[in-house]
């Protein structure tokens, strides 16, 4: 009995060891088979770049700039989930002839946002409106998205585009598709969601996580700010001249910080700044069909504006100087001007400022520029070819 056993003892163990050895080199071989699959088509390091718990400074975290994030309980920033709204966010697939992505018209090097008057779509037709930087826009604390607000969440937003006769032409069911048929994306889907089922909804989550990464916070208006205690302190960074601009920014005499509020630059609803006294867009008065709402556009954030251009929701200022001369002597009357930009007896105000002060103000706007964003790989098209 002993020798049987002694006999059959090795190989019980070799046994064993054969079991177990194929399954463990059938995993390695199915990740290392995924590795090249992705590799063949993508730039992305096995390690997820950081897109959750970024180092912001610290004023990032006073209430005043919190309270602005809209982003929802059920779907915060992770790694992964980021990285495939990257690679969405680059993917021609998304469009209906396999020629445009988000970042066609939402250029990294321009803020993310294209330096068109009106946008192109996939067959060459426009955009109503200007397209839209997206640094920052995880700050807005209404939560709406678009000029007109129509959007009443990024995660609404992010297939509307997609849907837009003009911008992609994709159905939810020819999306659905034409992703899944993508060799990466299974790979992709189950590191965020842990298979490889592709969803509408699972593109939007995603999707929106990539958008509410972009946060721009290493600006020269960043390295200033975090040196003083206030933010109308003269920052020792700036020069005269961007130190003057920021006082105009802030002062009663401009309005603009009422409006383009905290250190995010940005406002919580539309609103109505002068553009127009007649209306050929009504914005957010055609979303709600109220007239109180006529001509209110969303008062997005100024981060990255000075390459953002051109401006306003129709994009009719190509500079900078233009659109201060604009608050400065050409603010139009109608009834939803806003009060912030009205006399106390209801008239357009007129700034009256010198040139020096515009110039200045100019200079500030420019202190939000932030070179790291635009240049950081991780923002960057993630596609080998295209
Ligand atoms: C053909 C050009 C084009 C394409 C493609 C495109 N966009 Fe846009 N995007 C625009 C324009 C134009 C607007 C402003 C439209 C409006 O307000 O009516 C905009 C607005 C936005 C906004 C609103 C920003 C804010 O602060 O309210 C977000 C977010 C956005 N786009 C994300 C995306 C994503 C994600 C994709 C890809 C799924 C995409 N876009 C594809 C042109 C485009
Ligand atoms: C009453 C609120 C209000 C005030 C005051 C105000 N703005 Fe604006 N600003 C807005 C709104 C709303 C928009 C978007 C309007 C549109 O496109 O129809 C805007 C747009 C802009 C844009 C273009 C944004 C883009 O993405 O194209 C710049 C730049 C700007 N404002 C700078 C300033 C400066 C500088 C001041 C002060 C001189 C100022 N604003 C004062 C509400 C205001």
């Amino acid at each position: 009995m002993k020798r049987i056993l002694f006999s059959i003892l090795p190989l019980l163990i070799l046994l064993n060891a054969c079991e177990e050895s194929p399954l463990t080199d059938q995993v390695e071989q199915q990740k290392t088979e995924e590795t090249v699959v992705l590799n063949q088509y993508l730039k992305l390091s096995e390690q997820a770049s950081q897109y959750s718990d970024l180092d912001l400074p610290d004023f990032f975290n006073f209430q005043n700039n919190t309270e602005q994030d809209n982003t929802p309980s059920n779907n915060p920033i992770t790694d992964w989930g980021a990285t495939l709204g990257r690679v969405l966010f680059y993917d021609v697939n998304l469009s209906a002839n396999n020629t445009i992505s988000c970042a066609s018209c939402h250029v990294q090097e321009l803020g993310f946002s294209d330096n068109n008057l009106l946008s192109l779509g996939f067959d060459g037709g426009q955009t109503g409106r200007n397209s839209m930087g997206l640094s920052n826009s995880r700050y807005y604390e209404n939560g709406h998205f678009f000029w007109d607000e129509r959007a009443s969440s990024l995660e609404d937003q992010v297939l509307m585009p997609i849907q837009d006769a003009v911008e992609m032409g994709l159905s939810l069911e020819e999306l659905e598709t034409k992703v899944a048929s993508q060799p990466y994306y299974p790979t992709l889907f189950t590191k965020v969601y842990g298979d490889e089922n592709v969803t509408p909804n699972r593109i939007a989550l995603a999707l929106s996580q990539f958008v509410r990464s972009i946060v721009s916070y290493q600006s020269k208006y960043d390295e200033g700010r975090a040196q003083v205690n206030r933010p109308d302190d003269n920052f020792p960074n700036f020069s005269n001249l961007e130190n003057l601009g920021k006082r105009v920014f802030f002062s009663n005499q401009t309005n603009c910080s009422n409006c383009h509020t905290s250190d995010l630059f940005v406002g919580d609803e539309a609103i109505n700044n002068g553009l127009d006294a007649t209306l050929n867009d009504f914005g957010l008065g055609d979303v709600t069909g109220r007239n109180q709402d006529d001509g209110k556009f969303k008062t997005g954030s100024l981060r990255n504006i000075e390459i953002t251009a051109p401006y306003m929701h129709d994009g009719r200022f190509e500079t900078l100087e233009e659109v201060v001369e604009h608050y400065n002597s050409g603010i139009q009357n109608s009834p939803n001007l806003d009060t912030r930009l009205t006399t106390r007896n209801g008239n357009p105000v007129r700034m009256n400022l010198n040139n020096e002060e515009k110039a200045a103000l100019v200079a500030f706007m420019k202190t939000l520029t932030d070179y790291k964003l635009i240049e950081d790989e991780k923002f960057s098209n993630p596609f080998i070819e295209n």
